[in-house]
């Protein structure tokens, strides 16, 4: 029998509080409960990436963990990067590289990548593939993400 909680949590900047079903998937959360529907779900079992948020900071797959779970925590989604006048320097270099197609993928390779981009200034290839490699992306290859990446960190070295 599933109960109901209060959580508390910072999602984006902003203070929430909400009474959720233990149960409930904190993807489900992040999408229906708070209306954040740039947070995608895939295959809702760990494995596509799609769902990628950061939670206290590092990269998580929110369909694995429950919304009660993050009671007391942090989280940041993809609509925490930039907006469409002013995108978040690797929005901007995914543009630039055309390292997408439909798109479903690209919020959890950019919550994978924000981070990482953050701790490897300047990656080299190998890092950089090892950053994605769990991040599924069914439409194309890699090797334009993986140039968006190289672009990215370039123009964020730049200021
Ligand atoms: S939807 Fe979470 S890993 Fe695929
Ligand atoms: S761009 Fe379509 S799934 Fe990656």
């Amino acid at each position: 029998m599933s109960t109901m909680h209060t959580i508390k949590l910072k999602v984006n900047g902003m203070d929430y509080e909400r009474t959720v079903e233990s149960r409930l998937l904190l993807s489900d959360f992040i999408r229906h409960d708070l209306c954040l529907m740039g947070t995608h779900v895939g295959c809702e079992h760990g494995l596509c990436g799609a769902c990628t948020i950061l939670f206290d900071g590092l990269p998580m797959r929110s369909c694995l963990m429950f919304a009660v779970q993050a009671n007391g925590h942090e989280i940041r989604t993809v609509e925490s990067l930039g907006t469409p006048e002013e995108l978040h320097p690797l929005q901007e270099a995914f543009t630039v590289k055309h390292a997408l197609q439909c798109g479903f993928c690209t919020p959890g390779f950019l919550m994978s990548l924000v981070p990482f981009l953050e701790n490897h200034p300047n990656p080299t290839e190998e890092e950089i593939r090892e950053a994605i490699d769990g991040n599924l992306c069914r439409c194309t290859g890699y090797q334009n993400i993986i140039e968006a990446v190289k672009y990215a960190a370039e123009q964020m070295a730049a200021g």
